[in-house]
C-alpha cells in the first residue's frame, strides 16, 4: 500500500532525517556538530558572531560535490565551521580535501574542535591567517571554491584563484542578495561578467549565491 505524504509532518519538521539529503549526508556525527553550532550560535556570550550559510545552501553544496566527484576543494571564510563540514563530508566520499582559510584564533580554535568531533579532521586543512596574504600561494586546480570571507576582498580572491579553477570547476560568491549593493559585492558580479571562460547565475538561496562555472575558451 503507497503510504499518503504528510506535507504538514514535513514542514512542521523541516530538519529532521527526511531533510538531510537522503542519499548523501548519513552520518551521525557531521549531524550533530551541525546541531551543535546552529544552538551555539543562539548563545549571546559569544566572542565573536558565528555567521554561517543555511542548512538548505550546505545541502545543495555537498550534493553537488558529490555527484561531481570534487575532490579539491577551497573555502575562504571559515567561522565555526559549519560549512565545512557540508563541504568535507562529500569531499570524504570522492577521497578529497577541503583546503578553508581563516585568521580569528577564536574561530580557528572552535571549528578544529568541531572538525574533530565530526570525525573529518582529516578531510580539512584549516590553513590559519589573513587569506589575503596565504591564498596566492595555495596550488589549485580547484574543483570547487567558496568565497565566505570579506565582501570587498572578493575580487582580489578571484583574481587570484580563477586561473586556478579548473574547466568545469566551479566558484561559489554568497551575500549576493543579502548585501546587494554593497560596493565590493558589485565590484565582484562585474568582475564575474567581464571572464571570457565564464558562466553563472545566482540563485536565490541562503543569502543569495552566485555560482560562476569555469568553460572552455571558444
Ligand atoms: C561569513 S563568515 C564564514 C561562515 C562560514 N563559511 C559558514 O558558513 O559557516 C566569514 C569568516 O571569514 C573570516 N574572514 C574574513 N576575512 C578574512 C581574511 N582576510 N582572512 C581569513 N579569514 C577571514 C571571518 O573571520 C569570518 O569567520
Amino acid at each position: 500500500m503507497r503510504r499518503k505524504c504528510d506535507i504538514e509532518s514535513c514542514i512542521a519538521r523541516p530538519w529532521s532525517k527526511n531533510n538531510r539529503g537522503a542519499k548523501g549526508m548519513k552520518d551521525e556525527r557531521v549531524w550533530q556538530v551541525l546541531g551543535e553550532l546552529e544552538e551555539l550560535e543562539k548563545r549571546e556570550d559569544l566572542e565573536e558572531g558565528l555567521w554561517r550559510i543555511t542548512k538548505e545552501v550546505g545541502l545543495l553544496f555537498n550534493m553537488i560535490l558529490r555527484h561531481s566527484g570534487a575532490k579539491r576543494i577551497l573555502e575562504v571564510g571559515t567561522s565555526s565551521g559549519y560549512s565545512t563540514l557540508f563541504l568535507a563530508d562529500a569531499a570524504r566520499a570522492n577521497g578529497g580535501k577541503v583546503v578553508t582559510c581563516e585568521f580569528s584564533p577564536f574561530k580557528i580554535k572552535l571549528a578544529k574542535e568541531m572538525f574533530a568531533k565530526a570525525g573529518l579532521e582529516e578531510q580539512i586543512e584549516l590553513i590559519e591567517g589573513n587569506a589575503l596574504e596565504t591564498v596566492d600561494a595555495l596550488e589549485g586546480p580547484w574543483d570547487f571554491v567558496f568565497l565566505d570571507g570579506m565582501k570587498d576582498e572578493y575580487v582580489f580572491y578571484l583574481s587570484s584563484i580563477w586561473p586556478k579553477v579548473r574547466p568545469g570547476g566551479l566558484v561559489i560568491a554568497d551575500n549576493m542578495i543579502s548585501h546587494k549593493g554593497v560596493l565590493g559585492i558589485e565590484a565582484y558580479k562585474f568582475t564575474v561578467d567581464m571572464l571570457d571562460d565564464a558562466s553563472s547565475v545566482t540563485v536565490p538561496i541562503g543569502s543569495g549565491d552566485l555560482f560562476t562555472c569555469k568553460v572552455e575558451e571558444e
